[in-house]
């Protein structure tokens, strides 16, 4: 079979009210237009507040059918609400935002089979979120991976398994809830998943766990730099994640495209306190 050449990207966080980061996502698509990878993965954050503004969904499904390859999306806690009581943005996933998510973008949970591949995205928000589609959610992943035959299986998850170890305790934002880590990893090792692929940190990160390597892809919209001894080897630069499946090997590459630029939101935090609460700055064309 053909090597494949898969891209993902993460946290676009694009809005036409709150047009912050429409730079990069436009020097994006002129990136895919030059590279034409054999597929796009958007692992969520797409827009900037979902949860508040579905309007920014729609747009930010507008700004998707502008990549000229085909793609496909996950959500992130920007997109659909975080899982509840969504201690810091206060919006948590329900089923009205689920509704809206998939009205724009499909569904939030999904098997794509590419090449010899078989890659299961993932609702990140929506596990240990009480939902009627929690527990669908498990069984198609379970069914993915048990029906996979030769295919090798790559997870996409808008947020990471863990931070720091997988022992970690607690149920921080940051990363998968311990009882939900706990079950992805024991499946991970049981059907030799070969990668999981995340976003939500904004920062690149490349780890290993048993057979599974773990990347965390960059953002395209902006960076944090306000813990920067926090005790983990990032990357926190913008950017995005090439990928080359060939055979049973998968290798991948940080990119930081030349006309990107590093927002750092270390400034805004200080008045704002979150992204979401951003002044307007509409999109001007
Ligand atoms: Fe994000
Ligand atoms: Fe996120």
């Amino acid at each position: 079979m053909p090597p494949l050449r898969i891209v993902q990207v993460s946290d676009t966080h694009l809005s036409r009210t709150h047009a912050y980061f429409q730079d990069n996502w436009d020097v994006f698509v002129d990136c895919m237009a030059e590279e034409k990878p054999d597929f796009v993965f958007v692992t969520g954050d797409i827009c900037l507040n979902g949860p508040k503004h579905p309007e920014d969904l729609l747009f930010a499904r507008t700004q998707m059918d502008r990549l000229p390859v085909p793609w496909r999306a996950i959500p992130g806690n920007h997109d659909i609400g975080d899982t509840p009581p969504d201690t810091r943005l206060k919006g948590p996933i329900t089923k009205p935002r689920r509704a809206a998510y998939r009205t724009a973008f499909g569904d939030d949970y999904w098997v794509q089979d590419l090449s010899g591949w078989r890659f299961i995205g993932l609702n990140a928000q929506l596990m240990e979120s009480g939902l009627p589609g929690e527990a669908a959610q498990w069984a198609m992943l379970l069914d993915a991976l048990q029906d996979a035959e030769a295919r090798r299986c790559v997870l996409l998850i808008h947020k990471p398994l863990y931070t720091k170890s997988v022992t970690e305790r607690g149920c921080s934002l940051q990363a998968l809830w311990p009882k939900s880590r706990k079950r992805v990893l024991a499946l991970c090792e049981k059907y030799k998943v070969k990668l999981v692929a995340s976003g939500h940190r904004h920062c690149y990160r490349s780890l290993r766990r048993g057979d599974t390597r773990l990347v965390w892809a960059p953002a395209t919209s902006f960076i944090d730099t306000r813990k920067p001894k926090d005790g983990l080897r990032l990357t926190r630069r913008v950017g995005y994640i090439r990928y080359f499946f060939d055979g049973a090997t998968v290798k991948h590459e940080f990119v930081e495209p030349p006309l990107f630029v590093n927002t750092d939101m270390r400034n805004w935090m200080a008045a704002h306190k979150s992204t979401t609460k951003l002044p307007p700055r509409p999109l001007r064309r």
